[in-house]
């Protein structure tokens, strides 16, 4: 067990290791993710953890980067390095594997056509 002093840490890294996701990858893409936070120098700016099923399985595996509220598909250990690269360089294009953004208050899809739209919540409460 680990308390870590969090203070000064900017970003808030959380890396889907629900059972969908580790079947994609999940694990090389953790270790793969705080390997580049580490050859960046980037551990008392970013923080990360391992968090249990996100909801959305069908884009594995699902990393989420707070506070920007970032979600998105990472489909290799290459897309984890990138969203860490992103941090240093905003000019990384990570377009492609972004999935929800969150913008006026509230999350919204990106690349919809080229995802699972899912079930929405309101639909699943009125059955
Ligand atoms: S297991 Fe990762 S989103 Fe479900």
């Amino acid at each position: 067990m680990t308390t870590w002093n969090l203070k000064g840490t900017q970003k808030h890294v959380l890396i889907c290791n629900g059972s969908s996701c580790m079947r994609k990858e999940g694990e090389e893409i953790t270790l793969a993710i705080r390997e580049e936070i580490a050859t960046l120098q980037l551990d008392h700016e970013i923080h990360t953890s391992r968090t249990r099923c996100n909801g959305r399985c069908k884009d594995a595996c699902v990393v989420i980067v707070y506070p920007e509220g970032k979600w998105y598909s990472a489909t290799s250990t290459e897309v984890g390095r990138d969203i860490i690269k992103n941090h240093v360089d905003p000019s990384i294009h990570l377009h492609d594997a972004l999935i929800y953004d969150f913008v006026d208050d509230e999350l919204n899809a990106v690349n919809e056509s080229s995802r699972i739209e899912g079930i929405m919540k309101k639909e699943k409460t009125n059955v």
